[in-house]
């Protein structure tokens, strides 16, 4: 009972702290103003609307094929999907009648002009065109540009104050500013569930993402099942039978990812992240010495074997058959040097090659046999930052990924400035938490935003909102992505010059809100509510 009377007290203490800050900031928002009823988040790149609006009855309302168009499962499967979501979002609105009175919308004509793809790909385009008017119709060419649109429809939607749903007259032309998009999961510090992993996919998909960065394994643990390596998760998963991603369970990951227009690209980092590696494949790391005998510690992968090759190689060619996507993420962060600086056969060896003492110049071994064998798999590859910072020489179709937060605008510079393409996750390190609305600097980063010529500019593929897992697993990944993520959405969406807080703060808090009545639990923004937010729970 005390110690209950206690926690209360401290409670107490903590919300009149919390308080006090709040009055401190300073923008001030009056809640009964929010909405801007459909809205679009993250922002098309030409939009115009007038204040002429239509009803659309849920019940009634319907996807239907052009007479011309091309059709597929993964659009009709779509369709579904967001009449459902349509229907779901205004059940809470009853209209049991048909407007007689009012102009109506029964149908969204689609028009897609080429045939369908099977998966979306890194030169996948989803530009759209999307007309709200007498007759309301989606354009584009291809499959993915259909399904930009289908969100962005399903978002025009609002309820007026006579509890009628309807749309504005509307013309959209859009199309990303930026072809990779990405959010960055870590299943490897803790475990996340299927389902947990889907939820992000959806919630992805109503925020126009593209490619889901699956951070697999690392030190941790290894949940990825090998059927050339099994021990690697019998031995390296926290629980072989409950805490792994077997074949079937990664299908449904692509599987549920395509039909909203996802890659999924796979993490297997290393040469250092890789401790787990070593249970389930003894003679893989590095043993590391002190006193002059290995002290029964591992260090990174042992670059110097022929064993290591071999093994990378069948793993790799495991993972091909696995992930359908043509990219692949080594790694390469983080290589600690101090394990193989102690051990003497890695001395002798590298003294052999003439490279003593030049551990930059062994890691570049590694990477460039890792390299070379995804090449000859027939992988494209991403790596992170160090490995061009450590000085390793890599193909000229190399992605890197910037992730470190000190001048990311001048790693941007350099990495470009070589002639590489660079995704940059520096701004969006989502796990890192602080009081107040941080979205307001993810959401004014600006990738492009460095000294360098036209040339390098062009060679910026995009962003990723990364989550790392060490304090995340499924009971706080979503309400610690989402919405902080959509303002990195919108950043790698929207044109340059949609950059304005003030202006973004009532469209990311319907975009909030509608996740929510999504069954997102996406966490507030700031004070207020929503209509329906107690719907889901
Ligand atoms: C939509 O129409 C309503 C009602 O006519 C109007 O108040 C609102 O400003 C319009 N919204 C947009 C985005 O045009
Ligand atoms: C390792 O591979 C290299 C290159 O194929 C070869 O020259 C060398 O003899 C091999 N070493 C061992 C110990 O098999
Ligand atoms: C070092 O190399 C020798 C000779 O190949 C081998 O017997 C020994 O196990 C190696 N030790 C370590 C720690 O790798
Ligand atoms: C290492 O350097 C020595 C002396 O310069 C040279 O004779 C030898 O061929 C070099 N070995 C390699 C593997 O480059
Ligand atoms: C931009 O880069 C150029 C060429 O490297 C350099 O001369 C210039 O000082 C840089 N400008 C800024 C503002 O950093």
């Amino acid at each position: 009972m005390k110690s209950v009377a206690l926690f209360s007290l401290f409670l107490f203490c903590v919300g009149a702290n919390a308080n006090s800050q709040i009055k401190g900031e300073k923008v001030e928002i009056n809640v009964r103003e929010l909405g801007s009823p459909g809205s679009v988040w993250p922002q098309p790149q030409h939009y115009s609307s007038t204040t002429q609006t239509y009803a659309v009855v849920a019940e009634a309302f319907q996807f239907v094929y052009s007479s011309t168009s091309h059709k597929c499962d993964l659009l009709t499967e779509a369709f579904k999907r967001y009449e459902t979501l349509i229907y779901n979002n205004v059940a809470t609105i009853k209209l049991k009648y048909f407007p007689r009175d009012v102009a109506s919308i029964k149908t969204l004509e689609v028009d897609l002009m080429s045939p369908c793809e099977d998966y979306p790909s890194d030169h996948m385009k989803e530009s759209y065109a999307l007309d709200v008017a007498d007759k309301a119709s989606l354009t584009s060419d291809t499959v993915w540009g259909i399904l930009r649109g289908l969100e962005t429809f399903s978002q025009l939607l609002w309820a007026s104050d006579s509890n009628q749903v309807v749309v504005n007259k509307t013309n959209i032309i859009d199309y990303p500013r930026y072809a990779f998009r990405g959010v960055m999961i870590d299943t490897a510090r803790h475990y996340l569930p299927l389902n947990a992993i889907l939820q992000t996919l959806d919630a992805m998909s109503y925020n126009k993402f593209n490619v889901l960065h699956w951070h697999i394994v690392d030190d941790q643990s290894f949940p990825y099942v090998s059927d050339v390596y099994p021990d690697l998760s019998i031995k390296g998963a926290y629980d072989d039978r409950t805490h792994i991603y077997t074949r079937e369970d990664i299908a449904a990951v692509i599987e549920f990812a395509r039909l909203r227009g996802i890659r999924v690209i796979p993490e297997f980092d290393s040469p250092g992240h890789s401790t787990s590696w070593g249970k389930g494949q003894p003679g893989l790391l590095t043993p590391c010495y002190s006193n002059g005998k290995p002290d029964g510690t591992f260090g990174p992968i042992n670059p110097t074997l022929n064993s290591t090759y071999t093994f990378v190689k069948n793993l790799f060619g495991d993972v091909k058959q696995v992930f359908h996507d043509n990219y692949i993420h080594l790694g390469g962060d983080e290589v600690q040097f101090n394990c193989w600086q102690s051990n003497p056969n890695i001395t002798k060896w590298m003294s052999d090659k003439n490279i003593t003492g030049d551990y930059s110049k062994l890691e570049q071994v590694y990477i460039q046999n890792v390299i070379d064998i995804s090449e000859t798999i027939g992988y494209s590859y991403i790596v992170w930052q160090e490995v061009i910072d450590n000085g390793v020489k890599v193909q000229s179709d190399t992605v890197v990924e910037v992730w470190k937060n000190n001048h990311p605008d001048q790693e941007v510079a350099k990495v470009t400035a070589m002639g590489l393409r660079a995704i940059v996750s520096a701004p969006w390190y989502l796990n890192i938490i602080s009081y107040g609305q941080d979205w307001h600097k993810y959401y004014q980063y600006d990738p492009s935003n460095f000294n360098g010529t036209a040339e390098q500019k062009a060679l910026v593929m995009g962003g990723e909102a990364c989550i790392w897992g060490e304090y995340v697993d499924a009971t706080n990944l979503s309400p610690r992505l989402w919405p902080r993520a959509s303002a990195v959405a919108e950043r790698l969406w929207s044109a340059e010059s949609v950059n304005d807080v003030d202006a973004a703060y009532p469209r990311l808090d319907q975009q909030r809100c509608r996740m929510i009545r999504r069954g997102i639990p996406a966490q507030p923004l700031y004070i207020g509510f929503c209509p329906h937010e107690w719907k889901n729970y």
